[in-house]
């Protein structure tokens, strides 16, 4: 959705936004120095450790670790997406969000969207009117009390009853055209051509309600507005479940059912369960586990992780046993790759077969689930394993082919320990070593702390890269760009993470009164995201008189460093020829490089 929205508002927001007035009205700042102070929001604190800095436009806890620009606080503080946040600080200062294209959240037309969800709610309490009144919901209370379900856990999720009619809501709500046509954008009741006219008919219309004789389980969006419906057929029959179509207030790939009345519980055990059906989650709340949510009959989506990492590092995806629920692990790890950022984890329970959660917590209680919840496998073992299940592992090209398998995969995972720590893995498991791996194509000389440190220049403290030491000076100090002499030489750098660098260099030239906090939002969408904000809240140890000297030096060395390889690979390229087939201009520059090299090597030592 980041991509929806052009960077150029993105940049004009966060420069006209002030970080300190948007916390302040929220958490009271007080001044401290050049920054200001609070007791952490994120986290529980008595003596305040929560820093906002003005001139960096960023926050930072120093006890929790809590970080980011204004748009990430309030997603975080608020619990609001990207581009609700953006929608937010926009408001607050005045700027009219871009058209969009249609498809996304924000193209809703405001009014309208206001309506429909009048028209929703309103429907909603009908529903749940019928379960109390209609003179079927005899046969519905019936059901829910074979289901197991009490009349309190019905209540607490609004569970209603749609009477077997063809128009009963027609009759309820659609009393004018207008209505009618709500409820039509709503999906609650279907139009269809009708060449005799007859009752509730508009022009040859007929209008007919969807849900019929079903129980019905209210969807809330992530700020607890009912957007939707699910309805379960009373008994057997089919379909078993029916669910709202996609309409303008409702979108399966970015709801979760029961996700509004878990976030607390999620928060509080730090982590969320994702089931598959209505019923998984009304259950399990109903026998005290909280913080369970259910995809809407769709395989998870980023969008639904992103939610669900927002208020806890953990998820745990519950499948089936069998094939179809592998299928759908398989996906939701594909889904989730590229959201794990350090200290994130993904769990995965499969569960007996013919069971589900619903069924596992009636017959074996609540404390035999969480039990199974606290030991579900590790989203990236189940990677391993569902692989070297795939190719033979006794093989030398087996266990190539598992290196072509996951290669693609882990290049996915963000920058960050984990992914170094898979492919560590991955080279144990296949036996091929790190270059064999093409280790360097995927992992990046940004995050690698395997680099030398020249002899004679002093070691950075806390041992991260030159490059990374050079950008993280960069981002807590744009207007370093300016002092460099020679910027066209950057575009010889050529290890991974270096067009990092030279965007940002760029961005400053461009213009110069970039802040840490329009930089870190113009790279949101770059897989080097997370890491920047880390380098942008280092403590680097630099005195403010030599800044600018450490900067230009490590871009030096930078420099340095990749003239030094490309000579490697060009005296590589000449030695594998034979001598006598190097042509004159060729000897020449073997001669340079190896004299060059003995030169460089009497330096060191
Ligand atoms: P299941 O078929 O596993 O049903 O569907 P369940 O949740 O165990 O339902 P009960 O216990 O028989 O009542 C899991 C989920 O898949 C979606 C629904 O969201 C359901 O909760 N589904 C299933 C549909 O959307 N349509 C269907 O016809 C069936
Ligand atoms: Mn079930």
């Amino acid at each position: 959705m980041a991509g929806k929205i052009p960077s150029t508002f993105i940049d004009e927001l966060v420069s006209r936004v002030d970080i300190v007035e948007v916390i302040d009205s929220r958490v009271p700042l007080t001044r401290k120095g050049k920054e200001f102070q609070a007791r952490c929001p994120f986290h529980d604190e008595k003596t305040p450790s929560f820093t906002v800095s003005p001139t960096k436009q960023f926050y930072h806890c120093f006890g929790c670790g809590a970080h980011g620009t204004a748009i990430g606080f309030l997603m975080d503080y608020a619990n609001l997406s990207f581009v609700e946040a953006i929608e937010e600080l926009a408001d607050g200062v005045g700027l009219q969000l871009p058209q969009q294209t249609p498809g996304t959240q924000a193209a809703t037309p405001r009014e309208s969207a206001g309506d429909l969800l009048g028209m929703v709610k309103q429907a909603n309490f009908w529903f749940q009117q019928q379960l109390r009144k209609h003179p079927d919901a005899r046969q519905a209370v019936a059901y829910l009390k074979t289901r197991g379900l009490d009349g309190k856990i019905a209540a607490s999720f609004g569970i209603g009853f749609a009477p077997d009619s063809w128009n009963d809501l027609v009759l309820a709500l659609a009393a004018t055209p207008q209505a009618r046509q709500q409820l039509v954008k709503t999906g609650l009741i279907m139009q269809k051509d009708d060449p005799s006219p007859g009752q509730n008919s508009e022009s040859g219309a007929k209008f007919f309600d969807r849900f019929r004789s079903r129980i019905i389980f209210p969807i809330e969006d992530h700020r607890g507005r009912v957007v939707g419906f699910g309805g379960r057929i009373i008994g057997a029959g089919e379909p078993k479940y029916l669910n709202s179509p996609e309409t303008p207030l409702f979108h399966k790939g970015a709801e979760l059912y029961g996700l509004h009345r878990a976030r607390r519980a999620i928060a509080a055990a730090k982590k969320s369960i994702v089931v598959e059906g209505y019923m998984d989650v009304v259950s399990l709340a109903q026998f005290g586990v909280d913080n369970a949510v259910a995809t809407l009959g769709t395989a998870t989506t980023r969008m639904h992780l992103q939610r669900l990492f927002r208020l806890a590092a953990e998820v745990v995806f519950c499948f089936d046993g069998d094939r179809a629920g592998r299928a759908a692990a398989w996906k939701a790890l594909q889904v989730s790759l590229p959201e794990m950022q350090d200290g994130r984890k993904v769990g995965l329970l499969f569960l007996p077969d013919g069971e589900d959660p619903d069924s596992i917590v009636r017959t074996q209680g609540q404390a035999a689930f969480v039990e199974r919840i606290n030991t579900a496998k590790s989203m990236l073992d189940f990677l391993f394993d569902h692989l070297t299940e795939q190719v033979d592992m006794a093989s030398r090209d087996g266990r190539a082919q598992l290196v072509s398998l996951a290669k693609p995969l882990l290049a996915q995972l963000p920058v960050g320990a984990l992914r170094d720590l898979m492919f560590d893995r991955l080279t144990s498991l296949s036996g091929l070593t790190g270059t064999q791996l093409g280790k360097q194509e995927y992992s990046n000389n940004l995050n690698s702390r395997t680099r030398k440190p020249s002899k004679n220049k002093p070691n950075q403290p806390g041992q991260i890269s030159p490059l990374a030491f050079a950008i993280s000076l960069l981002l807590q100090n744009p207007q370093l760009a300016l002092a460099l002499d020679d910027v066209a030489a950057l575009q010889q750098l050529r290890i991974q993470g270096a067009e990092v660098l030279i965007k940002m260099v760029e961005l400053i030239q461009n213009q110069p009164e970039q802040t840490t906090a329009r930089l870190l939002e113009l790279f949101r969408d770059s897989p080097y995201h997370g890491y920047l904000e880390k380098l942008a809240m280092r403590t680097n140890f630099i005195d403010d008189d030599v800044l600018e000297l450490q900067f230009k030096d490590t871009v030096g060395r930078l420099l340095e460093n990749q003239k030094e390889y490309d000579r490697q690979e060009v005296l590589e390229k000449l030695r594998q020829k034979n001598i006598k087939e190097l042509k004159e201009d060729e000897k020449v520059a073997l001669v340079e490089l190896l004299n060059a090299r003995k030169n460089a090597r009497k330096e060191e030592s």
